[in-house]
């Protein structure tokens, strides 16, 4: 007897809403989708098709005057919709992890890379601070970082682009978080190390079992990482199969129009 695992994410109906003067804009409509664990689910669409707002809504950081006017958001058995702020602060941590696509704006040009790991481990651990070190060390390593220890003393504004967005994947990574969401994590990356920080993600996930929600434009990312694909437009998914399914027998005419532009 097969038992049915239940999803680590489940995002059902979901709609969100931007308030303008005279006027509501719907992002999001009618959004479903769920990410198991261990696999990567990958959300296309072209720019403006609701991607971003999707991945805000789950993780609580959807700003005003946008908001999720519908839907559920489950990460496992818990209801992120009926969290406060608190609580998603504490999950956002813990049990989502989250890189977006400008490593360098997102971390902080004036503190260390040490530091700032350090930080973030301690925000979520209770471990002295040399405990925390050791821990940020071995976890820059394990994203592929050579010389972490070294790497710990400087600044973003001293590495390159590539390396930032593996001290972000660190970061992310460093409280064990069981979901990732990655949004256009390698868009502003050239092609070489684009290939090297997918590859670190596939790794990743085939080693702790996390769940990923990889968002992109890319079909070259899909193609290579995905299992599963949502088509996104104009705040819909308007197809979701399999990736070979997506490429072999796209359904929608919107994912063939996709496809033929690569
Ligand atoms: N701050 C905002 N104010 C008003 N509308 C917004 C705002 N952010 C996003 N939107 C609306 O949401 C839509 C989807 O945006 P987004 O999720 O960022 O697209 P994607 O990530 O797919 O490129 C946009 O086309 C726009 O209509
Ligand atoms: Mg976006």
């Amino acid at each position: 007897m097969t038992v049915e695992k239940p999803p680590l994410l489940r995002v059902n109906g979901l709609s969100v809403t931007f308030r303008a003067p005279g006027k509501v804009i719907t992002a999001a409509e009618n959004v479903s989708f769920e990410v198991q664990q261990g696999q990567i689910a990958a959300l296309v669409g072209e720019s403006g098709s609701g991607k971003s707002v999707t991945a805000l809504s789950i993780l609580g950081l959807l700003d005003y005057p946008g908001a999720v006017a519908q839907g559920e958001i489950w990460l496992d058995e818990v209801n992120l919709r009926a969290c406060s702020p608190r609580e998603l602060r504490r999950l956002r941590g813990r049990e989502m992890g989250v890189i977006f696509q400008d490593p360098m704006n997102a971390l902080n040009p004036v503190r260390s890379i040490g530091a700032q790991m350090i930080e973030t481990i301690r925000l979520h651990r209770r471990v002295s601070w040399a405990e925390a070190k050791a821990l940020a060390i071995v976890q820059l390593a394990r994203v592929g970082l050579p010389d972490p220890a070294a790497l710990m003393t400087r600044y973003a504004f001293q590495i390159s682009g590539g390396m930032c967005q593996r001290v972000m994947i660190a970061l992310a990574l460093v409280s064990g978080p069981r979901l990732l969401i990655a949004d256009e994590p390698t868009t502003a990356l050239d092609m070489i190390v684009q290939a090297r920080i997918l590859r670190e993600l596939d790794r990743i996930r085939r080693e702790n079992g996390l769940g990923i929600l990889l968002i992109t434009h890319d079909w070259g990312v899909v193609a290579e990482l995905a299992d599963i694909v949502h088509v996104m437009k104009a705040g819909r998914i308007v197809e979701s199969g399999s990736v070979f399914q997506i490429f072999e027998n796209p359904e929608h005419p919107y994912t063939r129009e996709l496809l033929n532009s690569r």
